[in-house]
């Protein structure tokens, strides 16, 4: 009961500080300070299925999304901008002491402004207080997601052989990476 109202009041106080800032100290908050994060909903598919066929050649069908909001150890994220448009989201699993980021992917049109960083700090701080090691998975190929990880101080841990889905019939190694979380429970 306690965990609930506390998760309400975080909202409420989060929300309204940044109402608060927006309107007193507009120039203090950047673009990406002024976005906000919040669980995904069935009425996010569309828009999510857009951005997810722009940013993959293989992307995940919208069935697939969907069977994410019935798995209880799932959380899934939408990143809104101040016009409240989806603009970026997040999938996280977290069982068993270990947290696995399943997907995570912005807007082309709003890459390079810090909103998957402010997703993946969103992400960390939700999986420090349930698991010990925050997991994903990168494909070589995609050095923009490789910088971002190891920005954050995630190490590779292996590779898995002909993990995704590639041109012209072939499959293409995906790098495991691993982020030892501070413990927070
Ligand atoms: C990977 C992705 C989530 C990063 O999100 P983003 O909002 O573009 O990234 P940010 O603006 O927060 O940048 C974070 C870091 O990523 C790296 N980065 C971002 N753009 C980059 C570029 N053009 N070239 C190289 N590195 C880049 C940098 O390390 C950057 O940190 P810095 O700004 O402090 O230098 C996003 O590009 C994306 O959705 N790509 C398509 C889907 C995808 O590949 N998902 C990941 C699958 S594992």
């Amino acid at each position: 009961m306690f965990r609930i109202l506390r998760l309400i009041k975080e909202f409420i106080t989060y929300d309204a500080d940044r109402e608060f800032y927006a309107k007193v100290f507009p120039d203090s908050l950047s673009k990406v300070d002024l976005m906000r994060l919040r669980k995904m909903r069935k009425a996010d598919l569309a828009r999510i299925m857009e951005i997810e066929t722009k940013n993959y050649a293989f992307p995940w069908s919208e069935e697939i999304f969907k069977d994410c909001f019935s798995v209880l150890s799932y959380s899934c994220w939408v990143c809104e901008d101040i016009e409240e448009n989806v603009i970026a989201y997040a999938i996280l699993s977290v069982a068993a002491g270990e947290a696995h980021i399943l997907n995570i992917s912005v807007d082309p049109v709003a890459q390079g402004l810090g909103v998957g960083r402010k997703i993946m700090e969103h992400l960390i701080d939700i999986s420090a207080k349930k698991a010990e090691t925050l997991f994903l998975e990168v494909r070589p190929s995609n050095s923009k997601a490789q910088a971002l990880y190891e920005s954050l101080g995630f190490n590779e841990i292996g590779v898995r052989k002909g993990y995704y889905p590639a041109e012209n019939n072939t499959r293409e190694d995906a790098i495991m990476l691993a982020l030892e979380l501070m413990r927070e429970f």
